[in-house]
């Protein structure tokens, strides 16, 4: 019998849940199921969710939903994690560590017994800390415990930078690698290109560093305009790396995952250059960063390790 994958979403009645929902429905991922505590929300969600199909001409309406985590992410062959509390204005991620550990904690007990061949991709901040968690938590191997988070500050790098050039976002490839906190994630420039012609050549030292620091803070921007933490490209990256794995794609994107010496640091998440495929982090890119981005990189992996360490408590 031919089976359609199982994605689980933990926390799919909150917003970065129920846009991974959207975007793996209308790219019809697989078989969804939708978890929440509060099963209900979780269910409406998927109903909502469902009666766009017709319109947009997409199939999904076999979905599970509900508040029961082991009965429906049974045998799952994802699990996308975004359970916890989303920032409030003014708040850092890191804040919500003391809530979110214990949250994410919880569930990954269950990921580890109902679907412990699954490829667990963690979503909830601050993120690098909760994908050590989960790694701790689970045991599964490294290359099954991934974190989201490069992909959508990448997406937000490539977006400055088009509107800083005045060029299409299409032909701005550029990633952010590292921590993601505001302070720490380091927006690669020095192999940033737009249509092959190296940033560095576009925009001057002024303009790069405005698109830089814009970045940065674009997490904390979008809490401050919406009032809580955006979900739509959240919800967008994290359905790309799911698509990247169901579908044996391979595409190489920054990811938060265990490194094990690449780029010369060892029991660190931080997010790197990643392939993902069936597999799950099949593979770590490594390559040369400027003098400058070498120090930055340093400063992400120093500053995950101490939240790593306060996330070691409530294990
Ligand atoms: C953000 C949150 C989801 O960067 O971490 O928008």
């Amino acid at each position: 019998m031919v089976k359609r994958p199982k994605i689980a979403i933990v926390g799919a009645g909150g917003n970065v849940g129920a846009a991974v929902a959207h975007w793996a429905a209308v790219k019809e991922l697989g078989e969804l199921a939708l978890i929440d505590l509060k099963g209900d929300v979780a269910k409406g969600r998927g109903m909502d969710l469902t009666q766009c199909s017709p319109f947009e001409g997409f199939n999904n309406t076999s979905f599970t939903a509900g508040g029961d985590a082991a009965a429906l992410m049974k045998d799952a062959d994802v699990v996308v994690m975004t359970a916890g509390v989303p920032r409030k204005p003014g708040q850092s991620r890191e804040e919500l560590i003391n809530t979110n550990a214990g949250i994410v904690k919880g569930i990954c007990e269950t990921v580890k017994t109902a679907a412990p061949n699954a490829i667990l991709i963690v979503v909830s901040n601050p993120l690098d800390a909760m994908v050590y968690v989960a790694k701790q938590v689970t045991g599964f191997p490294r290359e099954r415990v991934i974190g989201s988070a490069g992909i959508l500050d990448s997406s937000r790098f490539r977006t400055n930078i088009a509107l800083a050039v005045g060029a299409s976002v299409e032909d701005v490839s550029a990633i952010v690698l590292g921590a993601h906190t505001d302070k720490d994630m380091v927006p690669i420039t020095s192999t940033a290109t737009v249509g092959g012609v190296p940033l560095t050549k576009i925009l001057s030292a002024e303009k790069l560093q405005e698109v830089v620091d814009a970045t940065k803070k674009g997490g904390a921007t979008l809490t401050g305009l919406i009032g809580t933490s955006a979900w739509l490209a959240p919800g967008a990256g994290t359905s790309l790396m799911v698509e990247s794995i169901v579908r044996d794609q391979g595409r190489l994107l920054p990811c938060s995952i265990e490194l094990t010496g690449e780029f010369g640091v060892s029991g660190c998440f931080v997010g790197v250059p990643v392939r993902l495929g069936a597999k799950g982090a099949e593979k770590v890119y490594e390559f040369e960063l400027s003098p400058a981005e070498k120090d930055a990189f340093a400063a992400s992996v120093k500053a995950n390790q101490e939240l790593m360490g306060i996330a070691k408590s409530f294990l």
